[in-house]
């Protein structure tokens, strides 16, 4: 195997918006055009006002990641993506409306699903998202009923830097396909012209943000000031939503550190930890993956768990390494920081089906389920459901 590329933080940080396209973005298939992107349908039942819900201490949510299809088979042929309904897709929103229905009757019912993005192969297409995403999405918020929240991938917004034209044709249309299902502009949970936005539903606080620009000034102000204001006595849970993931075992991670993930170890993992946030959900690599972050704060122990949830439907992915985490350990030692790898993606595509993820909230207490697709059961941490407390 080739020797992989190694990226210093601080390297890696200052070219961020340099970040070399995939493979996938120089082939042809990747065109944009002039279609308007159609809405997906607003929820059954939207989530309540804020103040409304801030009693609600007992319920679950869906996460999951990158639906988009693969490239085309051969060179000048097209991608899935813009000609049919992603088809494994399908199968993992089918799943989640049968536990959306399963836990309807219980005292966890789903209220929303968290999408940690990565929609389609190009964003800047109108055509992948009209044909072959946002008829699926229909189906979660008015067959099951449920609220949508979703963080943009590079493949939604491509990974050009901010004013570009082609970024912002990816925004424009991903914008378009969420505008049902995001906060508009003007409110107070959202970041104008961004697609970074927060949502509180009882006891647990969500900021989705895009990780394609992790060193963009004003959106980490935003944020900043979401989190310095936020009523932490009803608040208990902070829940980050983003596409590229701190840490990382599978295609790009190991001992490859993208630049936006290394950004977001550099940038808001200490914003983080300085609010407590409890948990990041992350994508971009298709498969599952869980890290867990120990620290200390005024003398109190705290953990923050990063859970990798990419395997929506784009094909998956393998375990390739474990993360180099001496620079990050030593430059945090003062909160003694210690990241502990709770369960690794397998070594072979079978090891890793298409699945989604059951977050369960009880009060202060999480616990994860994993909702595989595939032929076998997937059972990742060795049992149905895992504690995270
Ligand atoms: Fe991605």
């Amino acid at each position: 195997m080739h020797k992989r590329l190694i990226l210093g933080v601080s390297v890696a940080v200052a070219g961020l918006l340099l970040a070399r396209p995939s493979a996938q973005q120089q082939a042809p298939v990747n065109q944009p055009d002039d279609v308007q992107v159609r809405p997906i349908e607003p929820p059954v039942r939207p989530l309540p006002p804020e103040d409304r819900t801030a009693r609600e201490k007992k319920f679950s949510f869906f996460a999951y990641g990158d639906t988009r299809s693969q490239g085309p088979a051969r060179s000048g042929e097209p991608a899935p993506d813009g000609r049919v309904l992603q088809g494994p897709h399908s199968a993992v929103v089918d799943a989640m409306v049968a536990a959306a229905q399963r836990l309807a009757s219980t005292q966890f019912p789903a209220r929303f699903v968290v999408s940690s993005g990565d929609a389609v192969l190009y964003g800047p297409n109108g055509t992948m998202w009209n044909v072959s995403y946002v008829p699926l999405i229909d189906r979660l918020t008015r067959q099951a009923g449920l609220p949508f929240f979703f963080a943009v991938g590079n493949h939604d917004m491509t990974t050009r830097p901010i004013g570009d034209p082609e970024r912002e044709h990816g925004l424009r249309n991903t914008l378009s396909a969420i505008s049902k299902l995001l906060p508009p502009d003007g409110s107070p949970r959202r970041l104008d012209g961004y697609p970074t936005f927060a949502f509180g539903y009882g006891n647990a606080f969500f900021i989705l943000l895009d990780s394609n620009i992790a060193t963009d000034k004003k959106q980490l102000e935003w944020v900043t000031r979401q989190l310095d204001g936020l009523d932490r006595r009803r608040y208990h849970l902070v829940f980050a939503v983003f596409h590229h993931p701190p840490f990382d075992s599978g295609q790009h991670g190991g001992d490859l550190l993208e630049p936006a993930s290394a950004a977001i170890r550099a940038v808001y993992l200490p914003l983080f930890r300085k609010h407590h946030v409890r948990m990041t959900i992350t994508g971009h690599d298709h498969l599952l993956d869980h890290f867990v972050e120990r620290y200390e704060d005024g003398g109190r122990a705290y953990r923050m768990d990063h859970l990798l949830s990419g395997g929506g439907g784009a094909p998956t992915y393998v375990y390739t390494g474990e993360p180099d985490l001496a620079l990050y350990l030593k430059e945090n030692a003062s909160q003694n920081v210690r990241v502990e790898h709770l369960i690794k993606p397998g070594p072979a595509i079978a090891d890793n089906p298409h699945h989604f993820t059951i977050i369960r909230v009880d009060g202060d207490k999480l616990s994860l389920e994993i909702v595989g697709t595939g032929a076998a059961p997937y059972l990742p941490y060795g049992m149905p459901r895992l504690d995270l407390n």
